[in-house]
């Protein structure tokens, strides 16, 4: 039984808070979810494995050769099984897992965006690759560097697009495992459904056997999108660029990540680094100049529109002739939100169809400005994020 003050601290109890105190309105699969995730916080009470680098036994080898199921995954025994949250956009996953890791009593834990975790693993093998030429198998030493790092593991966004990824996956996870890691991620995908129909899946499926022997999926039913609700009641674009706009920015992002500020963000793409100032829980606020003042192109401005769900944009000046650099990057960047329905919440000098003074090239805006109204419509906020 619990004691008394079990009750109030973990995950439940945060999200009863919250609902008490009016930030979020009641939902009971959201409140199914914050038992099961509070039942794993109490597993993971002092969780401090040691991270020793054990063989794996092999879980994936014995997969491939056809013999399935086994009880001698190389997790140590007693290791916690994780939670692997399922479900369509905006039903609360990422907030759940973000109050679930707040409130988790794990001397290392580390929350990441799963597409930036795996950027980083390919970083990390290939600096250890240049540092240890000729030695055979990065992935051990990689999971020696992860697990010292963090015992819980909470990913956002888990989902396999990249075969160089998929390549990798499942032994970088039965390694993990090995080393006691407790996986928690939120995901749009069920694991049975990932990298679904892509060239290689069936070299995949050992590691969808793996996720689904270390973690309960659970599938988060909630009737309503509530950020689809919460970007419905915001205006997105504010003209002229003053104080005014600026606040209305601030609060747009508050409203959308439940923080004044994110942290600083960049991506990285073919070697580059695109710098996207601050970022939270899929929302990325930046200027006008840092996005079109540099010379980024069409491969950048689609990161940014399938990293986030959501572009916060400081500052859209007046485009013109004289500035044409910047308008023409401005317009490969609105093509690749509008293609991702990416939403933007915007402020600049004049409304979309102001924003490109007459003469040269005016034309060629016509169809930017076209769906800059388009992507305010109530219409276009509805639509799901396509990454
Ligand atoms: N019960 C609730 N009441 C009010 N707002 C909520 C509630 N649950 C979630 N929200 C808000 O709705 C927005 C979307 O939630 P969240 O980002 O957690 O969704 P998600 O399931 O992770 O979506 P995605 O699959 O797109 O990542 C957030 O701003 C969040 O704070
Ligand atoms: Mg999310």
């Amino acid at each position: 039984m619990d004691s008394l003050p079990q009750q109030n601290e973990g995950p439940l109890a945060a999200y009863r808070a919250r609902v008490a105190e009016g930030a979020l309105r009641a939902d009971p699969a959201q409140a199914h979810a914050a038992e099961i995730l509070q039942a794993l916080w109490r597993n993971l009470r002092g969780y401090a494995p040691t991270p020793a680098a054990p063989e794996p036994r092999g879980f994936l080898g014995k997969l491939f050769g056809g013999k399935r199921g086994s009880g001698d995954l190389a997790a140590p025994e007693g290791t916690p099984e994780g939670l692997y949250l399922v479900g369509a956009v905006g039903r609360g996953k990422s907030m759940l897992m973000d109050l679930f890791f707040e409130t988790a009593e794990v001397p290392r834990k580390r929350r990441i965006h799963f597409h930036a975790f795996m950027q980083e693993a390919h970083g990390r093998i290939h600096a250890w690759r240049r540092a240890h030429p000729g030695s055979d198998d990065p992935i051990p030493p990689l999971a020696d560097q992860i697990a010292g790092e963090a015992s819980l593991l909470c990913f956002d966004e888990f989902q396999v697009h990249d075969i160089t990824d998929a390549m990798i996956l499942g032994r970088l996870f039965e390694a993990l495992f090995a080393r006691g890691v407790v996986m928690v991620a939120t995901s749009n995908t069920a694991p049975q459904d990932l990298f679904k129909g892509k060239p290689g899946r069936d070299a995949f499926l050992p590691f969808i056997a793996l996720i689904q022997s270390r973690v309960e999926v659970f599938y988060l039913e909630s009737a309503q999108d509530y950020r689809r609700e919460r970007i419905r009641g915001l205006p997105t674009w504010h003209h002229p660029v003053n104080g005014r706009s600026e606040r209305a920015l601030d609060a747009a992002f508050e409203e959308l990540t439940g923080s004044p500020h994110g942290e600083p963000a960049s991506l990285q793409v073919l070697g580059r680094t695109v710098p996207v100032g601050e970022a939270a829980r899929g929302v990325a606020r930046t200027s006008f100049d840092e996005l079109c003042g540099r010379p980024l192109g069409a491969a950048d401005y689609l990161a940014v529109a399938t990293h986030f769900h959501t572009l916060v944009l400081d500052g859209i000046p007046r485009l013109g002739p004289e500035n044409f650099d910047r308008a023409r990057r401005f317009i490969t960047l609105v093509d690749a939100l509008y293609e991702h329905r990416c939403k933007l919440v915007a402020s600049a000098e004049a409304g979309p169809d102001q924003l490109y003074e007459q003469g040269e090239n005016a034309a060629m805006f016509e169809r930017t400005a076209s769906r800059l109204m388009e992507m305010q419509s109530q219409e276009y906020l509805g639509l799901p994020h396509l990454p």
